[in-house]
Order: C-alpha cells, then sequence, then structure tokens
C-alpha cells in the first residue's frame, strides 16, 4: 500500500497522485485493480448510491456501512473517508469524538473534512493521531451558503483561499482537495503548500486528481459538469436489462445452456 511519504515524494517527484471515489465492494475492488493511488469513500455516495438529495443527509452510519465495504474490496490500497455533515462543528469534544469513531470503525487510513473553519479540529485529530484531508474551494456540505458553483473568483476570495491552505497546512493535514476553483489559483496553492494537494474542477497543475466513480463510468448519473471526463459507459446496462426482461417474457432465458438438466424428474418419473 502507498503511504502518506509515497504520496509526498510523488509530490516532490511530479508524479501525478489519482484518487477515486468507490463506496462499495465491487467499485474499491476495480479502482484497486486499476492501480488507483486513493480511495476516497466520499459523502457524494449520498447521491451517487443512495439518492439522496445533496451530501447533507448522509449520516456517520452511512459513511461506516460504505467504507468497511470499500476497505473489503481494497485491502492494499489508501483510503480516505469523509466525516459527513452534522459530525463536525458541534464542539471540540463531540467533533474528535465522531472522527476517532469513523476512523476506527472503517480502518481507514485518513478521513477528509471540508472547510477552513476546522482548522483546530484537524490540529486535534492530528494530535490524536488521525491523518486529515482537508477540503477547501467548493465544499458540497455548505451547498445552502455557497451554490454548487467555481469558486475563489475574486482577488479577495482567491487571496483568503491561500491564507485558508496555508492554515490548513499549519494545522497538520496530510493533503488538501480543491475543488471547483479556477487553475491558476490552484496552481498557486500547490506550489506554495508542501502537501499533496488533489485537484477537481481545479485544472491540470495540481499534484493528483479525484473523480467520482460513477461518473467516470457513467453509472447512474446524467449531469456532466465540464470537468468530467467519461472513461466507461455503465448506461448501456440498461439496455442488457431490457434484453434480459424481453427474453424471459418471450420464452428465450433460459435456455438449455442455461439450464441443469432434468436428469432427477426423469428419475421420480421412471
Ligand atoms: O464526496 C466526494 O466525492 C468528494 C469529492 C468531490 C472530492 O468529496
Amino acid at each position: 500500500m502507498k503511504l502518506l511519504k509515497d504520496f509526498m515524494d510523488m509530490k516532490n517527484h511530479g508524479e501525478k497522485i489519482t484518487m477515486l471515489t468507490a463506496y462499495d465492494y465491487p467499485s474499491a475492488k476495480q479502482a484497486e485493480q486499476a492501480g488507483i493511488d486513493i480511495i476516497l469513500v466520499g459523502d457524494s455516495l449520498g447521491m451517487t448510491v443512495l439518492g439522496y438529495e445533496s451530501t447533507v443527509d448522509v449520516t456517520l452510519e452511512d459513511m461506516k456501512h460504505h467504507a468497511r465495504a470499500a476497505r473489503r474490496g481494497a485491502k492494499d490500497t489508501y483510503i480516505v473517508v469523509d466525516m459527513p455533515f452534522g459530525t463536525v462543528g458541534i464542539d471540540d469534544t463531540t467533533d474528535i469524538q465522531y472522527a476517532m469513531e469513523l476512523y476506527r470503525d472503517t480502518n481507514a487510513n485518513a478521513l477528509k473534512i471540508e472547510g477552513a473553519h476546522i482548522a483546530p479540529l484537524i490540529k486535534k485529530c492530528t494530535q490524536n493521531g488521525i491523518p486529515i484531508v482537508a477540503h477547501l474551494g467548493l465544499t458540497p456540505q455548505s451547498f445552502g451558503i455557497t451554490g454548487y458553483k467555481l469558486q475563489a473568483t475574486s482577488k479577495e476570495a482567491a487571496e483568503a483561499l491561500i491564507e485558508d491552505a496555508k492554515r490548513i497546512e499549519q494545522s497538520g493535514a496530510v493533503m488538501l482537495v480543491l475543488e471547483a476553483i479556477p487553475s491558476d489559483l490552484a496552481a498557486v496553492i500547490t506550489k506554495v503548500l508542501s502537501i499533496p494537494v488533489i485537484g477537481i474542477g481545479a485544472g491540470a497543475e495540481t499534484d493528483g486528481q479525484v473523480l467520482v466513480y460513477h461518473d467516470v463510468l457513467h453509472y447512474g448519473v446524467d449531469h456532466k459538469p465540464k470537468f468530467v471526463k467519461r472513461y466507461g459507459d455503465f448506461s448501456t446496462g440498461v439496455d442488457a436489462l431490457k434484453t434480459y426482461h424481453e427474453e424471459v417474457k418471450a420464452g428465450i432465458f433460459p435456455s438449455p445452456e442455461f439450464t441443469y438438466k432434468k436428469q432427477i424428474m426423469d428419475e421420480v418419473n421412471e
């Protein structure tokens, strides 16, 4: 398994880091087989696999359930698990308890937390031995305030984001995810920080890229943001299911090829 030291080396040697979401046994297994460097059990699972409206509905139990399945599918890949909405920003004691619980119960390698306001929690988690990946720029748990749009588009907002990024590094974050920000700003932050910076909708100059499994494979999602490239097309599964449905109705399936011999009843009737 690649570890933090390896990701630091990759940053320092200019080798790009790949991160992909996976939320269950088969997707994690596929990600590991594909050689993906880091699996993110992201709270995007709320929309992609649970059919929720937003990540705000995702619970700690949802995250634990899916992260455990992902770990069973990818025993040899670094796994980052999202702290869901409602488990951060309560009070120092409760936040750290939730973090410890999620980290311990999922056998994760690190937890990811959204927002710059959590710098003190990053410090506390780090002191308690929990590696934290920070997430800045568009932070979907705050969509009610920010909307789902490009962030840090003014000079002031860009400067503030650079300061936030420095602050979370100083607090002990081991990695940073930057979502939906201008590519030149992401490039500056990547240069300024010594920890690896992984981008999604943040251009090509970050240390690595993260995409959502269901977006990459066009699986159950219709909307395609500008930054998503589809590398496969699981949407054709619907055609396969239609054919199955039609073949059963028409008595075509199961044909003899898919049928156990009638031997037993022949013997009974003898
Ligand atoms: O939950 C998620 O999938 C994420 C990525 C968008 C980075 O946080």
